[in-house]
């Protein structure tokens, strides 16, 4: 016998039995999240080029999709508005009848609780420039101008009656202010899911198609982090963690799989990933091209994501994944 006995490991690979029985990560639908677009003054759902089998939303075909989440088990839905008009401040961002909160009450009455219902909260919908706030003299967001707009969105969505505002501007303080804003108006039950680790990245390009919120000029990564940047993406969560957060976001999920598995292993916050509208729209394209095998790739991804420590996916695939049987 050779002094180096061989270690079996392919006993517990050889039947689909066995490989169910031991698998370690398991993709379930009720921890999806799907992003939605809702957009005002339109009479149908309008497709979004760049990203196959996504559309913006009229609030009754929001609706419909509510429901079919549902049905298929997805956990949740979180809101993006485009508004009918926008303005240097922003300032539809927080009108009680805008497309977040006119979606978000007609959903909560179509499907009542059967869903978390999550609203992101930035102004980079709402801004005619397409930042994520008001704006210096020099072209720089206003911190804490930008955050009492989102303290005023979040209150908006928070009477519509979402579960769950998700503040993604960067901006420092947004989340204590925001926690603040939410108990001083009597909406101390609804969570903050805080996009803590959220990076400047090339990533979001399709999603500034869907919610039209491409900037006029200038980019985000006075606020966003930078790429390159690990232990930063720590103090970002460690702030959020101590202003309030009740969940704890990285994003974007696959090029930051590090910085997922970092947040795990030092918070015990719950712990959500974006999959944003670029590797969404990556999987599509190759697969269009008949250059791998689209759903697998999809459901490869995610449970990346999941297995690196994510609770809970966000993810334009949630539906479809839910829809096979993922
Ligand atoms: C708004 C926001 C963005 C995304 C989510 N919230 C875009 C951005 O920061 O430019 C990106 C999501 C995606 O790409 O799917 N601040
Ligand atoms: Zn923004």
């Amino acid at each position: 016998m050779s002094r180096f006995p061989i270690v079996r490991l392919r006993r517990l690979r050889r039947t689909p039995a066995l490989r169910r029985a031991f698998v370690e990560t398991r993709l379930d639908p009720a921890r999806y999240v799907l992003p939605v677009f809702v957009k005002a003054g339109i009479d149908a759902p309008e497709p979004v080029a760049s990203m196959p089998g996504v559309a913006q939303h009229t609030t009754a075909s929001v609706v419909a999709l509510a429901r079919e989440a549902v049905d298929l088990g997805v956990g949740g839905m979180i809101l993006f508005g485009i508004p009918a008009e926008k303005d240097a401040e922003g300032t539809t961002g927080w009108d009680p009848d805008g497309p977040v909160p006119t979606a978000a009450r007609a959903i909560r009455d179509a499907v009542g609780e059967a869903l978390v219902l999550w609203a992101d909260v930035c102004q980079c919908e709402y801004t005619d420039h397409g930042h994520c706030g008001p704006l210096d003299a020099a072209g720089r967001v206003r911190n804490d101008a930008a955050v009492e707009g989102y303290v005023r969105d979040a209150i908006a969505y928070a009477d519509a009656g979402v579960d769950l505002v998700a503040p993604s501007g960067m901006m420092d303080g947004q989340v204590g202010a925001i926690r603040d804003g939410l108990d001083g108006t009597g909406h101390d039950a609804v969570g903050i899911v805080a996009y803590a680790a959220k990076y400047a990245s090339a990533y979001y390009g399709p999603f500034r198609d869907a919610a039209e919120s491409t900037m006029v000029a200038g980019d985000r990564a006075g606020h966003q982090l930078d790429p390159g940047n690990r232990r930063e993406a720590t103090r970002e969560l460690a702030l959020d963690v101590d202003e309030g957060a009740d969940v704890l976001m990285v994003k974007p999920a696959l090029p930051y799989l590090d910085v997922l598995a970092d947040a795990r292993d030092r918070f015990p916050l719950p712990l959500a990933a974006y999959q944003v509208s670029g590797e969404y729209a990556m999987v599509h394209a190759a697969a269009q091209r008949g250059w791998l095998d689209g759903e697998a790739a999809m459901r490869e991804a995610v449970l990346s994501i999941a297995r690196a420590g994510a609770d809970v996916v966000l993810t334009y695939a949630a539906v479809d994944l839910a829809r096979g049987g993922a």
